[in-house]
């Protein structure tokens, strides 16, 4: 990506995810997501990834909320997003097309025993794998082992150190380093994130995202990060362009909202998802 100087690049390089949509689609035609996470007092963390999701063209958003009872009528403002339990949604796991988890999800007792159902029964869904449920990994609480279908790891500096072993301070002195031997044993698309994200693939083939800045620095934008790749796996669209596109797009995203003199000081996360669209659109 670091070569990309322009929208058409971008489009050229990810046709997929530019391309234009078929108009005889139906809501069908463009995927389901499921988003597991926000347990009590950390539901915003899921409302957050629900509304990236939507607004990078999934055709249905579904949360599972890691708490009962469900807050009544969370985000009047996104009546598109279903909110459910969790324990009941993940048993119809195998009708969405992709699963992201983590997002707010807590480190409770409860909240590992969903993470461990869900892997149970993603079968081979695409799963992208956020915060807590990177923490849980880096515990020993989840499995890290999984068959066939892809999953993504989105680590900041200091889960990526957990994750190893490490110190965040070793991380950062080889960021591509540190992303390939997470790709390499976890067999996962990594998303190294902080300024300048190395994307790296199974592989370890690896990148580093050019679009972004210090507006993000700001609670709740890997949220948004992570239902917008959910969000573009749930699409149909292959992980080599899914992955980097969706960090390019977040990166974008910000950029242009500080064109418009939206940040750097005072951006929210919640401001990224209807630019995220509008560069989808537009590029
Ligand atoms: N330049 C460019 N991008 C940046 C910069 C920067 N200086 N700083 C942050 N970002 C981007 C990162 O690349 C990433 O995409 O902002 C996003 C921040 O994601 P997270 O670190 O996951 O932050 P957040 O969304 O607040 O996480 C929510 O989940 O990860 C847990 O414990 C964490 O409480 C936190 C919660
Ligand atoms: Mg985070």
């Amino acid at each position: 990506l670091s070569h990309l100087s322009g929208s058409s690049v971008v489009e050229q390089q990810f046709p997929l995810v530019f391309a234009v949509r078929d108009p005889e689609g139906h809501k069908g035609t463009f995927g389901s997501v499921g988003i597991l996470g926000g347990a009590p007092g950390m539901t915003g963390a899921v409302i957050l990834a629900g509304r990236a999701a939507l607004k990078s063209g999934v055709g249905k958003t579904y949360l599972a909320l890691a708490q009962t009872p469900l807050p009544v009528a969370y985000d009047s403002n996104y009546p598109e997003l279903m909110l459910h339990e969790a324990s009941g949604l993940i048993e119809s796991a195998s009708s969405m097309t992709a699963w992201v988890a983590g997002c707010g999800l807590g480190q409770a007792p409860a909240a590992l025993a969903l993470l461990r159902r869900l892997f149970a029964v993603r079968a081979e869904l695409p799963l992208v794998l956020d915060a807590d449920a990177l923490n849980a990994l880096a515990q020993g609480e989840i499995s890290n082992t999984w068959g066939k279908g892809l999953v993504v790891l989105t680590p900041h500096p200091t889960e990526a150190a957990r994750l190893l072993q490490t110190d965040t301070r070793t991380i950062q002195s080889d960021r591509a380093q540190a992303a390939q031997t997470l790709a390499h044993r976890y067999r996962a698309w990594v998303v190294l994130k902080g300024a300048g994200t190395i994307i790296c693939s199974p592989e370890g083939q690896w990148q580093i995202n050019t679009t972004g800045n210090v507006s993000l620095a700001t609670g709740g934008t890997g949220d948004v990060l992570s239902g917008l790749l959910g969000s573009l796996l749930a699409q149909g669209i292959p992980a080599e362009q899914a992955i980097p596109a969706g960090v390019w797009l977040h990166g974008a995203a910000a950029d242009a909202l500080v064109s418009q003199g939206k940040g750097p000081i005072g951006l929210t996360a919640g401001e990224l998802p209807d630019a995220i669209r509008d560069l989808r659109n537009r590029v």
